[in-house]
């Protein structure tokens, strides 16, 4: 990239004529995210057809298999014991749905019994879910031959459905869109943050091994989290009319188990975080300042205000991974062992809740990925060697470099040497 070639090492911006390939990119991405802005604006001023569900019912196997020949004769006769009723409805002035004319009725309960006796069969063994044996359901009858169908749904769950497929997925959709196409259009305005002095060469140390192996442990379980689900929520939208019913099937199942065991070594990574880092990110008033300069981000020419071990950007990572994690973690155990502690509607909160805390801590990531790799040189080498060049560590942390390199911490430096110092992201 451009800013390799310069002849004195030190990637100072001056008078690059070209723009750099970083912010190519970061226009092609910022394009790329107006595009499906736009399309979800669309989306969402379409008929409600996430929101509402559809049921129907199939006959399943080839014509002629035995399971498809049963739930049609189940039908044809629940369909016609309804409209034995309907017809009998007014005979005599009597009204027979509600208990009347006794030939209809005796036609009604003929009709019920036949159709007991074939759903009984037709039920696969074990089919009554525990939500059936729970005494406070209400349970109705329909023309399906399942008794599942006879459960009567509670309001609420209507309107619990219409904020899971409309704000919660809805919401999330402009979230994470508007938070990539916000970084993009800062790497294209403002291009990679650099190491205004250049790389020194030498380095101190950063991270620990301890620290690295569970900051990595961590956000390798975050990433399956997050990308399970996303699966879950938007699974059945986006990718069953793409991949079809059998595959969407599969990848819902294995995202499901994913996403469960995935929560173990996330909490365990989380609290070991708050274990090595909590008295590093106790909030001071230096925070303040370096939010007001917006941490010197704006342009190579802002000077960096001075931090400590963590500035005031990544202590709001930190606490965003602590509560978000810890909220997360509480409301998925929730949904893990289903009324085991609330009824319908605390089941319903638990998920809106789970569901938007995953999206704003996705959010947060992306952030937290971005300024760690793409957007600030220097940066992976803290997470990835556990050691920073100087001149970074001077420019945005120097009050924790001062108090390392005056011995109260062990340092560890290397090869004054530039090149001996393999850095991933020495370059553009
Ligand atoms: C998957 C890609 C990720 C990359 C490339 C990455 C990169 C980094 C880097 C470079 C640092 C050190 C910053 C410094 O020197 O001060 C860091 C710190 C940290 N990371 Fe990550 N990280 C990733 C994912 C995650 C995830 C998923 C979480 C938690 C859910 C997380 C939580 C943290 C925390 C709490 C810190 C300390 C505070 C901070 O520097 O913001 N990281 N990460």
């Amino acid at each position: 990239m451009a800013a390799n070639a310069h002849p004195s090492g030190n990637e100072r911006r001056p008078d690059r004529p070209t723009m750099s390939s970083a912010r190519i990119a970061g226009g092609i991405v910022a394009l790329l995210m107006l595009v499906s802005l736009a399309w979800l604006a669309f989306a969402s001023m379409g008929p409600e057809a996430l929101v509402e569900p559809t049921v129907s019912i199939e006959a399943t196997g080839s014509p002629g298999a035995a399971s498809g020949v049963v739930a049609a004769d189940a039908l044809r006769d629940r369909s016609r014991l309804l409209y034995d009723r309907t017809q009998s409805e007014t005979v005599d002035g009597v009204n027979v749905a509600t208990g009347g004319a006794p030939q209809a009725d005796l036609t009604a309960r003929q009709g019920v019994a036949r159709s007991r006796e074939i759903v009984e069969k037709w039920r696969a063994p074990g089919d009554v879910t525990a939500i059936l044996r729970k005494p406070d359901m209400i349970r109705g009858t329909s023309s399906l031959p399942y008794e599942n169908a006879d459960i009567l749904e509670q309001p609420e769950g209507r309107d619990w459905r219409r904020e899971r497929n409309g704000a919660v997925a809805y919401g999330g959709g402009w979230l994470i869109l508007g938070v990539l196409l916000a970084l993009a259009l800062f790497l294209f305005a403002r291009g990679r943050i650099r190491i205004a002095e250049g790389p020194a060469g030498t380095t101190v140390e950063r991270f620990d091994a301890a620290e690295r192996a569970n900051h990595w442990m961590t956000a390798t379980a975050f990433v399956l989290l997050a990308l399970t689900g996303l699966v879950i929520l938007y699974g059945t939208p986006l990718l069953l009319p793409v991949i079809g019913p059998e595959a969407m099937g599969t990848l819902a199942q294995v995202s499901a188990w994913t996403h469960m065991a995935s929560m173990v070594p996330f909490i365990v990574g989380v609290c070991i975080m708050i274990a090595l880092w909590v008295r590093d990110n106790v909030p001071t008033r230096l925070d303040w300042n370096w939010l007001k300069a917006g941490g010197g981000f704006a342009s190579e020419d802002s000077p960096n205000p001075p931090a400590r071990r963590f500035n005031a950007g990544q202590k709001i990572v930190f606490w965003g991974v602590v509560i978000g994690g810890v909220s997360a973690f509480a409301s998925g155990l929730i949904l893990m062992f289903p009324f085991a502690l609330f009824g319908y509607v605390g089941m319903q909160w638990a998920q809106l809740v789970h569901a938007a805390i995953g999206l704003l801590m996705i959010a947060l990531i992306i952030g937290h990925i971005y300024i760690g790799t793409v957007g600030m040189q220097g940066a992976i080498d803290a997470m990835w060697s556990g050691q920073v060049d100087e001149n970074w560590a001077k420019e945005h942390h120097s009050i924790w470099y001062d108090r390392i390199t005056d011995g109260s911490r062990s340092t560890k430096r290397l090869s004054n040497s530039k090149s001996s110092r393999p850095s991933p992201a020495a370059g553009e």
